[in-house]
C-alpha cells in the first residue's frame, strides 16, 4: 500500500463506489470501529446484515460473523479482511463430533450459540447470541429437553437464569475465560464504587460477582444509563473504545487476567487491520463462500432467532 494515502478517504470512496456496507464487532480496532456504519454485538450485526441493501458487506469481525451475514443475503458479496480471523470458541465444536453427541440425545432440541461454523448452524434448531440467549430458552416448553453448545460458560448462565437443566457441550472462549475471580475482588476493593461488569461467556466464577452481565451490546448499555462513573470491565477490551467515546469523563479498568503476561485482546478479531479492510475492499477478497445446501439448513434456525427476538 502506498504510505501517503489516507486509508479513511480511500474507504469512503471504495464504500460509495461499490455500494458496500461495512459492519463491524465491538472487539475490532479503534480505527475499523470508527469507520464502520454500524457497529454491534452478534444479534444486531445479524439483523443488520438481513436487512441491509447494499451491494457488499464488508464483516469486520471474524468468520462465522461473516457466515451468518452471508447465509442471511447469499446474494450479495460478503468479504472478510482476513480468513483466519477465526474463533476459539467456534473451533472447540467440530460439527463431526456434534453430530455424534446430538445422537446421544434424540428428543432433544438443539440451540447454538451463533459463535460457530455454519455447518454446526445447520445441524441446530435454533441458534441464539448472548443478548438473547435466556428468551429463547424461556420461549420453549418448560418440558422441552434441551442441549445447548459450543459455550459452557453462557450455557451455565443460561441454566441458572432459567432454572432449566440443559445439556452442555464443553467448549469455551479463550479470552472471556482467562478472567482472575481472585485479582477482579482485589481490584473491587480498591475501586469501591465501581461497578463490575462481565459477559455472560466468563466462568460462573468471576459472573457470580459481577453487578450487571450482558452482550457487549448490553455491556456499553449499562455504562451509559448506570449512574456510576467507574467500571471494572470483562470483556475484550475492544468494547472500551465505544464506552469512552459514549461516557466521557467516566473511567473503564479492563479486568485482570489470571495471567499478567496475558491481555484481553482476542487474536482473532484484532487480526484485521484498516490496511487489510482497504485491500479486501479495493480487491474484493477474501470472499466467504458456502455451500448452498448449507446455507438452507442453516437459514432456518438463524431465522427462528431472528423471529423471536423481534
Ligand atoms: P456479543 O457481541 O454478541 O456479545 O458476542 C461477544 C463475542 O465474543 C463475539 O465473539
Ligand atoms: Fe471467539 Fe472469544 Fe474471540 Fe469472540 S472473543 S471471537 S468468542 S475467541
Amino acid at each position: 500500500i502506498d504510505p501517503t494515502l489516507d486509508l479513511y478517504v480511500e474507504i469512503e470512496k471504495l464504500k460509495k463506489e461499490k455500494n458496500a456496507v461495512i459492519l463491524a464487532h465491538y472487539y475490532q480496532e479503534p480505527d475499523i470501529q470508527d469507520i464502520a456504519d454500524y457497529i454491534g454485538d452478534s444479534l444486531g450485526l445479524s439483523q443488520q446484515a438481513a436487512k441491509t441493501d447494499a451491494s457488499m458487506i464488508v464483516f469486520a469481525g471474524v468468520h462465522f460473523m461473516a457466515e451468518t451475514a452471508k447465509i442471511l443475503s447469499p446474494e450479495k458479496k460478503v468479504l472478510l479482511p482476513d480468513l483466519k480471523a477465526g474463533c476459539s470458541l467456534s473451533d472447540s465444536c467440530p460439527p463431526v463430533l456434534f453430530a455424534k453427541f446430538k445422537e446421544k440425545y434424540p428428543d432433544h432440541l438443539v440451540i447454538t450459540y451463533v459463535n460457530c461454523s455454519a455447518e454446526l448452524k445447520a445441524l441446530s434448531d435454533i441458534v441464539c447470541t448472548s443478548s438473547n440467549a435466556v428468551q429463547i430458552v424461556e420461549s420453549l416448553p418448560k418440558d422441552q429437553k434441551i442441549i445447548f453448545g459450543p459455550d459452557k460458560n453462557l450455557g451455565k448462565y443460561v441454566a441458572k437464569k432459567t432454572g432449566r437443566n440443559l445439556v452442555l457441550w464443553n467448549g469455551a472462549c479463550m479470552v472471556h475465560e482467562i478472567f482472575s475471580r481472585q485479582r477482579i475482588i482485589k481490584l473491587q476493593e480498591r475501586h469501591p464504587n465501581a461497578k463490575f461488569i462481565a459477559h455472560p461467556e466468563c466462568e460462573d466464577a468471576v459472573l457470580e460477582l459481577a453487578d450487571y452481565a450482558g452482550s457487549t451490546t448490553g455491556l456499553l448499555k449499562y455504562t451509559i444509563n448506570s449512574p456510576a462513573t467507574e467500571f471494572i470491565v470483562a470483556t475484550e477490551s475492544g468494547i472500551i473504545h465505544q464506552m469512552q467515546k459514549e461516557n466521557p469523563g467516566k473511567t473503564f479498568i479492563p479486568a485482570p487476567p489470571d495471567n499478567s503476561c496475558a491481555c484481553n485482546d482476542c487474536p482473532h478479531m484484532k487480526r484485521n487491520t484498516l490496511e487489510k479492510l482497504y485491500l479486501c475492499m479495493k480487491n474484493e477478497l477474501p470472499e466467504i463462500t458456502i455451500p448452498l445446501d448449507i446455507i438452507e439448513k442453516a437459514r432456518i434456525p438463524i431465522a427462528r432467532m431472528l423471529d423471536i427476538s423481534a
